[in-house]
């Protein structure tokens, strides 16, 4: 095909379907890596008196982490794999055995396509907590959250109020990214959200921001939109029977749409002053 047109109408297919960027220089088809992984194995020898040995099927090589019953995500239920990731969290006493834990967890496809574990970023012992809905195509490459565009925005956001990643502690509902920056499903909410509910108790924040729609109602369990939630506090309670104090929690607008829609950021501005008075009277006296 060599035809310019049809090139860029191919391209765009591709973008369409979210391969949205080259992030290596050798094709690597992930359907022959997945079908592999859960190929059934090989008969045995129906005959003992074959001649010569079967030669052994050829598979291609798995990354050390693909195994047949995580390959898909999908053959094992969410339900199944988010009692796995709350019974694997749960055993983590610190960030870096949690961290160790996700990059080991099985149950959640996206560690598939995604290129690393964007697992948090800035102090471990911040007052102030923050959590995106996932990774996009800057962090995956980087493996730290809030890298890109958003998250400079983000960071300009925290400087106005006389903060910094050294001063607060950032992660994601999701530590892998989505293939096209498509929204997280329901599921992978689910299986991800024993973990991160881990990582908040292991942080142990003063306050907590959640950063647009899908944090909100992830954390929150609410239904409200994000126009309607931001700016108010909430409380984050944990999972169910958590018996740790409730976590003052404001919802604000996601700097992605922030970037797209510069006319909200004067609510964006007034929900930062409101997070810092409330952090100031929370920290006071410590
Ligand atoms: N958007 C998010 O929600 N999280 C990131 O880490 C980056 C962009």
């Amino acid at each position: 095909m060599d035809d310019p047109r049809e090139l860029r109408r191919l391209l765009a297919w591709y973008v369409e379907a979210g391969a949205d960027e080259a992030i290596g220089t050798v094709p690597r088809d992930r359907r022959t890596v997945a079908a592999a992984a859960v190929a059934p194995p090989p008969e045995p020898a129906a005959a003992p008196v074959a001649a010569k040995p079967a030669p052994p099927p050829v598979r291609p090589a798995l990354p050390p982490a693909v195994r047949p019953a995580a390959a898909q995500g999908v053959l094992v239920p969410a339900d199944a794999a988010a009692r796995t990731a709350a019974t694997l969290a749960a055993a983590c006493p610190d960030l870096p055995s949690l961290a160790k834990a996700l990059a080991a967890f099985e149950g959640c496809a996206l560690r598939l396509t995604a290129t690393n574990l964007v697992f948090g970023d800035g102090n471990p012992n911040a007052k102030l907590m923050l959590i995106g809905e996932a990774p996009g195509a800057d962090e995956d490459r980087e493996g730290r959250p809030f890298v890109g565009a958003a998250g400079q925005l983000l960071d300009r956001m925290l400087a106005a109020i006389g903060l910094d990643r050294t001063s607060v502690y950032i992660t994601n509902i999701l530590p892998w990214r989505p293939p096209g920056n498509r929204t997280p499903t329901a599921n992978e909410v689910t299986v991800c959200l024993p973990f991160l509910r881990r990582h908040i108790e292991l942080v142990n924040p003063k306050v907590l921001v959640v950063v647009g729609g899908t944090s909100a109602s992830a954390l929150l369990g609410v239904g409200d939109g994000i126009t309607r939630l931001r700016g108010r506090w909430q409380l984050y309670r944990g999972a169910p029977g958590n018996e740790r104090p409730p976590i003052p929690t404001m919802p604000i607008f996601h700097t992605a749409y922030l970037l797209r829609t510069p006319a909200k950021k004067r609510e964006a501005w007034h929900d930062l002053l409101t997070i810092k008075q409330r952090l100031a009277a929370e920290t006071a006296g410590n």
